[in-house]
Parts: C-alpha cells; sequence; structure tokens
C-alpha cells in the first residue's frame, strides 16, 4: 500500500478523491498496489463527508510523515503551493500537481530539487486538462527536435467564442454562462486575459525546447476586444477566431511565445475545435505535425490527468522519469514583431479616401465586408510583412481609430 496525501479541497481536489475512490481497485491493479489517502489538507471544514477524518490543516503533519511518498498539490497559486511542493520535494516525496502557475514559475527550480532528490514531479494535468500532451512530448516525440507549438489551450475562452460565433451571444453573456457551468477560474480575467493560456504555453515551450519560458517573457492578449463585429468580418473572409497560444524554436536556439486572438481558417483543424475543448498541434522535425484533442477543462477530466501521474509515481517509487529543462536567461525569449505575419485590422476613419489610402499603404491589401458596416469603418488583411513594420504603417497613418487588430494563422 501506498500513502498519499493530498493538499487541497477544491473543484480538482475534490475531483481526484472521487476518481481514486471511484476506480479504486481498478486504479490499484494498474500501479501494483493499493492508493491509500492518508491526508487532504485544507484551511476549509468538511465535516459533512464520508472521509471527513482525512482533513487536516497543518501541513508540517505531511511533511513530517515518513510515510507519505507521494503528495498532489491541487490548491492552486504559487504561494503556499511553491513552499510545500518544495518541502514535499526536499523531503524526498514525489509530488504531483495540476497547479499551471506554480509549473509555469517554477518548474525549472523544482524539477531540478526533484533531481536532486531523486523523487519525481510531474504535472500532466496542468496543460489541456485531460489530454495527454505533457508525457507525449517529453517522451513519444522525443526523438524529434520540435519546431513549433500552436494551440487552443483555454477551455473557457474557447467555449465564450464558439458561443459569440455560433449564438451571436455578446461576450459578456457568454462570459456568464462559462462561469456558471464552472469552467472558469475563480478570476475570469485569468481566462479572458489571457494568463492561463500563457501560463501553458510557458509549460510546453519549456517542456518541448528544454528551457524555461516565464509567463513575464509571453506577449499575452485576451479576447474581451473581440466584437460580433470582428467575427462577422472574419466569417465573411473565411476564418473564425481562436485565442492561440505560440511557440516557435528560431534558428538562433532562441524561442518566440506569444498567447493572442488569432483569425484561423476555417478548414484549419483548429477551426473546429469548439466549446471547452483544446487542442494543441505539435510541429516535429521527424514526425511532422502531430495534434492533441480533447476536454481542456472540467473537474474529472483534469482529476484524470492527475491521477495517472500518480499512479506513474507509485511505479516509479524508486526510480526517475526523465522529465528536466534548465533554468530560462532574460535573452532567450525574443520577440515576435520581426516575425512575417498578414495581419486583420479594423479602423474607423472620417476620411474618405481612406479605402485608398489603405491600398497604397498595404499594397495588396484584402478589404472585408460586412453588413451593416457603417461607411467610416474599414476592415483589411494586410499582406505578408513583419509585424513591426504593420505596426510603423499603420502608426504613420494620420485621422485613424483602430479598433481591432489580430494575427492571421498560417
Ligand atoms: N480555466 C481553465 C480553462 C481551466 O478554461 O481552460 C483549465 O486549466
Amino acid at each position: 500500500m501506498v500513502n498519499i496525501a493530498i493538499m487541497g479541497h477544491g473543484f480538482i481536489g475534490s475531483g481526484v478523491v472521487e476518481v481514486l475512490t471511484k476506480n479504486h481497485d481498478h486504479i490499484a491493479a494498474k500501479a501494483k498496489e493499493e492508493i491509500n489517502i492518508k491526508y487532504i489538507l485544507d484551511i476549509r471544514d468538511f465535516d459533512d463527508l464520508p472521509y471527513s477524518d482525512k482533513f487536516i490543516k497543518d501541513f508540517s503533519v505531511i511533511e513530517n510523515d515518513d510515510s507519505i511518498k507521494i503528495v498532489v498539490e491541487v490548491m492552486g497559486g504559487t504561494e503556499p503551493a511553491y513552499s510545500f511542493v518544495k518541502a514535499c520535494l526536499l523531503k524526498g516525496k514525489s509530488v504531483v500537481t495540476s497547479n499551471k502557475e506554480l509549473v509555469a514559475a517554477k518548474g525549472a527550480e523544482l524539477l531540478q530539487i526533484a533531481e536532486e532528490n531523486n523523487v519525481n514531479f510531474l504535472f500532466e494535468g496542468s496543460v489541456g486538462g485531460g489530454i495527454p500532451i505533457l508525457r507525449p512530448i517529453a517522451q513519444c516525440l522525443a526523438a524529434n527536435d520540435i519546431l513549433e507549438i500552436v494551440g487552443i489551450l483555454n477551455g473557457t475562452t474557447n467555449f465564450i467564442l464558439t458561443k459569440m460565433t455560433d449564438d451571436g451571444m455578446e461576450f459578456e453573456e457568454a462570459l456568464e454562462l462559462a462561469q456558471h457551468l464552472g469552467y472558469a477560474e475563480r478570476d475570469p480575467s485569468a481566462d479572458v486575459d489571457g494568463h492561463d493560456a500563457c501560463r501553458k504555453i510557458c509549460i510546453l515551450a519549456s517542456i518541448a525546447f528544454g528551457k524555461h519560458v516565464y509567463p513575464n517573457q509571453v506577449k499575452t492578449e485576451g479576447i474581451r476586444k473581440i466584437t460580433l463585429e470582428d467575427f462577422a468580418y472574419a466569417v465573411g473572409a473565411g476564418y473564425t477566431v481562436k485565442l492561440l497560444g505560440r511557440t516557435k524554436l528560431l534558428d538562433s536556439g532562441k524561442v518566440i511565445a506569444t498567447v493572442g486572438p488569432c483569425f484561423v481558417d476555417h478548414t484549419s483543424p483548429l477551426a473546429n475545435v469548439n466549446d471547452v475543448f483544446n487542442s494543441v498541434l505539435v510541429r516535429g522535425d521527424a514526425i511532422g505535425d502531430v495534434s492533441f484533442y480533447g476536454r481542456g477543462a472540467g473537474k474529472l477530466p483534469t482529476a484524470s490527468a492527475v491521477v495517472a501521474d500518480v499512479i506513474d509515481c507509485v511505479k516509479h517509487l524508486s526510480a526517475r522519469k526523465y522529465l528536466f529543462w534548465a533554468e530560462g536567461s532574460d535573452d532567450y525569449v525574443q520577440s515576435a514583431d520581426g516575425e512575417a505575419v498578414k495581419m486583420y485590422v479594423r479602423l474607423t476613419s472620417e476620411n474618405k479616401l481612406m479605402g485608398q489610402i489603405i491600398a497604397e499603404k498595404f499594397q495588396g491589401a484584402q478589404m472585408l465586408s460586412r453588413e451593416n458596416q457603417p461607411d467610416n469603418e474599414f476592415a483589411f488583411i494586410t499582406p505578408k510583412l513583419k509585424k513591426y513594420i504593420i505596426e510603423d504603417t499603420l502608426a504613420d497613418m494620420k485621422d485613424i481609430t483602430i479598433i481591432g487588430k489580430m494575427h492571421i494563422l498560417e
């Protein structure tokens, strides 16, 4: 029998208990050991549960109990999660977490501590909920040099964007529905402002390229500014709008990493990923493109990834799974402004000649239209140019107010 402790009994933590309890026998058969939840750490009281006797409020009980070999951290946030996880690893306990904020901020350091203490630090549930993605990148695609990753990494925003395009819902109404269904994070800005997707692309980039990409190095934009009018232009031109996390290895060995809303061609596999589903496309030098798809949010999908990591830890109690990346550096993540891209631009101007001016400034631009388009509104897709050239050209244009701007995924 292997004793484990679970730190946090919120949305995911209660799901982990549920999966471990409901599938107890079958999990024991897979792990070849019975898994016993000895403690559940939470500051709140849970007096009415059949397993209320397992709750504790004092972390040192877990830290100092040598019979606890594996600790599940599902508290969220960086503190006290970071201090607790570090203390557990230093005490020779393997740790499993779904806490993307923690891994995106401290992954390299915690992996190093795990290695020094010959224990495992696993976090499959931190990206893509129940979709197996980190283990495939680290193990199954190990023969490849990963060149690029692009993905729909946040279920809540994908749900909101789907409701906007399919049902014509305004952003606020769709967000309320997502919160009501329990998809959104406690603070919806983590979802809608792109921070959650940013943390996930940091983890993917770090694992794929072997060096830590930190959240403050990723240019991040959310979906608050997207309107039904943007969708009308996108759909009219054969696109839809998705919030994408992207990371790419440059020839210099450095990387770019961004999060932002993009126009996605309706024939792209990403265009048809709807509701709370996530999808990640990985490009490797040997395998070409591989895609991963599934439920990226939710209690049981994420709990299933966490429990799979627990089983993996049980099977590797005296061995380390190879999972490692080095600390990052200031100049490792490069600006995406040097990338050649096409961009969607929507602006207003009272200048009646603005259509001509756009055609002159952006030769080959594709003008877009929508129903009920006001006379002073202009929307277009630029030719492929370095992003900073597009930005500089727009900055030089007089008498315009830019109200929408998005990268076109190619
Ligand atoms: N709020 C997150 C999402 C949960 O919507 O994707 C999973 O990380």
